[in-house]
């Protein structure tokens, strides 16, 4: 057989040349892809971004132009993109036992982590159930928290009470627990009816007056729990950090004074550390600032630093014993999801906390941290900049028409879209939310991509808005 040179076939020529263009690859996708959470028509003017390779902090396209991951690729990249320990960790795993069926069955990788995990966990979380998404943890929770109650013949504890603002994912029960009208409204009909009460949320405030803010704000909470508890099977919300809602932040305080009045009416309290786990508020878990253990801890997303699906279920003794029956009682909680407990992605998990262990991660990100929020100061005297706000490694910066009047910018402006638009001119994928810009980088940002990253955030605010600093 005659094998033709490569380089000199026209044919193969014209191949790689097109392979190696963004366009070839957006001509692509769009022919039969449909994005998550995207109005496909915005393609028509919004370029589609394919990405070649990552590395680190950085993505590259096809054409070889390189934008640093501001957002760790919806929140789950904690130690870069490929990061080579990851990657062979999975690499070996693959080769050993892709997958085997969870139920009547296990695995050396998901029993190591599970013992990591509840030792690294609050104490008291000593159960663990595994699922393959954010959305599915949470749902777990949702379910199990109800059955609980059920067992123990209390079916009456039905309802679930949470705070505005919240998010806790897509699926059908995971969005009736948020509350998020762009992603929650349409769906209204189709959803559970949980109770809700104002959120604790500091925006705009000053750091010292946080503490007592988050205290007022626990009166709607006390009371709705005053008021319902004989309905109620569990409290929802995330710990001190609301991604999708915008990275409103409040103080550990109002996790205090949830704790003690869940123990005080008998309610279950759930903690979606889906985001906020694994460091990103600057302690591993959110609930450690608080120095709270939930009854159920839902972490996903960063757990296998990004590279793979895997969510974790935490929970109290009590609440596995209340299932824990022969057989025949009816009592097991039959849920499952085809790729529970994958081995790849546990493998990935157990490496990831590798990383944690080999350097102080918590601390150097303290001072990265810093430096994000030091590097933007000077947009506190932007004219349309009503906030700025951080949390451990995620620092929020609110766009509004009026910071005065406390007037945001109507939504169909899309600022937002002009921000990340001029990022990316730039090489900085920065995704906002609404009228609020924000870095969330994967830890292993250096001091120069954190003054990279953090300058064309405030370039991005100057087009956004149409006024320079
Ligand atoms: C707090 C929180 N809970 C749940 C979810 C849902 O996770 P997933 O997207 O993996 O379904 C998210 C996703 O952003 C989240 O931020």
């Amino acid at each position: 057989m005659h094998l033709m040179n490569r380089s000199t076939d026209p044919n193969t020529a014209e191949m790689v040349s097109k392979a190696s263009s963004n366009t070839h690859w957006q001509q692509r996708d769009l022919r039969h892809i449909w994005h998550p959470c995207t109005q496909m028509q915005d393609h028509e003017t919004i370029p589609l971004l394919p990405i070649k390779k990552g590395q680190g902090v950085w993505l590259e396209d096809f054409e070889g132009k390189r934008y640093l991951d501001a957002v760790s690729s919806w929140w789950v990249n904690i130690f870069g993109h490929a990061n080579p320990h990851i990657a062979q960790a999975i690499a070996e795993q693959a080769q050993q036992l892709e997958h085997v069926i969870f139920a009547g069955c296990s695995h050396e990788p998901v029993i190591t982590l599970t013992e990591r995990l509840v030792q690294l966990a609050p104490p008291g979380l000593e159960r663990v159930f595994f699922a393959d998404n954010g959305s599915a943890a949470v749902e777990v929770a949702l379910k199990l928290s109800y059955h609980y109650w059920y067992n123990q013949g209390q079916p009456k504890r039905h309802r679930y009470l949470t705070i505005s603002n919240g998010y806790h994912g897509e699926t059908l029960g995971a969005l009736a627990v948020g509350d998020l009208g762009i992603y929650r409204d349409i769906y209204s009909p189709l959803l559970l009816n949980p109770l809700v009460v104002p959120a604790p949320d500091c925006t705009g405030l000053p750091a010292e007056q946080w503490e007592a803010a988050s205290r007022a704000a626990f009166l709607h909470m006390e009371q709705a729990l005053a008021e319902n508890h004989q309905d109620i099977c569990a409290v929802i919300l995330e710990p001190l950090l609301q991604c999708a809602g915008g990275m409103r932040m409040y103080h550990p305080v109002y996790l205090k004074l949830l704790r003690e009045a869940c123990d005080r009416y008998g309610v279950l309290l759930i903690a979606d550390e889906i985001a906020s786990g694994f460091g990103r508020t600057g302690t591993l878990f959110a609930c450690e600032q608080a120095d709270i253990t939930p009854d159920i801890m839902c972490l996903s997303k960063g757990i296998t630093g990004g590279f793979l699906p895997l969510a974790a279920v935490l929970l109290k003794e009590n609440l596995y014993q209340a299932f824990y029956e022969d057989y025949n009682k009816g009592r097991s909680f039959l849920h499952s999801h085809s790729y529970t407990g994958n081995p790849i992605a546990c493998a990935a998990a157990l490496a990831t906390l590798d990383l944690f262990e080999a350097t102080p991660v918590l601390d150097h990100n303290q001072i990265k941290g810093q430096r994000m929020e030091d590097q933007v100061q000077a947009l506190r005297q932007h004219p349309h900049v009503g906030d700025i706000r951080r949390l451990g490694m995620v620092m929020a910066v609110e766009l509004m028409a009026d910071p005065q009047k406390d007037t945001p910018y109507p939504w169909q402006e899309r600022r937002g879209l002009k921000a990340y638009q001029h990022a990316i001119k730039r090489g900085a994928l920065l995704r906002p939310l609404g009228n609020v810009l924000y870095c969330m980088p994967p830890y292993v940002i250096d001091n120069d991509e954190i003054d990279f990253m953090t300058q064309v955030l405030m370039e991005s605010v100057e087009v956004a808005t149409g006024v320079a600093l």
